[in-house]
């Protein structure tokens, strides 16, 4: 469903991605993984739009999107989530629902029940300011609203950076209940929940994938997968 060939691209004069070629299925739920610096999170904002390569070509489902704009390709179903886990801290989880909501033409109702089939705390935190939930809770929240209107592919970016083992083991279900019924691609230094969730793992170096992983033995073996970075 989405088709990557020998992609450039450069923050002015600084090149950072060279040549990245990658595919993904529909409904494959893929990791890239790597050291920091590698070129993942470009990787992501390029695929999303938010950066334009200089030389290469991106597919989706056959039509070529290479320099169509973020917005243009949300509206398509390309949704990322950043590194960041900015929710809009003054309005409530509902209000937070309801802007993503809106944007889709997406009922609230439709959008709210998909965030708390996600995660059911959230049922009793709806009217809760998102500025006071914790690190764990707002990803669950930034992913809940990326899912409004049923994207076609999801680009995540370290999802559970900074978070608690706990919490990791939220987002982990959450990834886990969403596979094969979306697909993905998703950047993440925890190896343990890249080797449980993986379809194919792409490893980066300076800026290059290094190795396609999608041998279901290889993926499942985290030390293995350590060794590659
Ligand atoms: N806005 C930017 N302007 C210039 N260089 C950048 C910018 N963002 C990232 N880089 C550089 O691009 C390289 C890859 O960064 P990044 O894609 O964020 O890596 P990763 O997500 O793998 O840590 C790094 O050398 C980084 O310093
Ligand atoms: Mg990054």
């Amino acid at each position: 469903m989405l088709e990557l060939r020998a992609i450039d691209v450069a923050y002015g004069h600084a090149q950072v991605l060279h040549g990245v070629s990658l595919s993904l299925a529909r409904g494959e739920m893929a990791f890239v993984v790597g050291r920091n610096g590698a070129g993942k999170t470009t990787l992501l904002k390029t695929i999303a739009g938010f950066l334009a390569p200089s030389r290469g070509t991106i597919e989706l489902d056959g039509v070529p999107v290479q320099g169509v704009r973020a917005e243009v390709l949300a509206r398509k179903g390309v949704r990322f989530v950043n590194q960041d886990k900015r929710v809009f801290a003054d309005l409530s989880v509902r209000d937070n629902m309801e802007l993503a909501a809106h944007a889709c033409g997406e009922p609230l109702e439709r959008a709210v029940e998909r965030l708390v089939g996600l995660y059911p705390k959230f049922s009793g935190f709806l009217d809760k300011k998102a500025g006071n939930l914790s690190g764990g809770q707002r990803e669950i929240l930034l992913i809940g609203r990326a899912l409004v209107g049923e994207p076609r592919l999801l680009l995540i970016d370290e999802p559970t950076e900074g978070l608690a083992a706990i919490v990791i083991e939220d987002v982990f279900r959450i990834l886990n209940s969403m596979k094969h019924s979306i697909s993905s691609i998703i950047v993440e230094q925890n190896l343990s929940v890249v080797a449980r969730l993986a379809d194919r793992v792409f490893t980066m170096k300076e800026g290059r994938i290094d190795r396609e992983i999608d041998d279901p033995a290889r993926i499942a073996d985290s030390a293995a997968l350590e060794a590659c970075l």
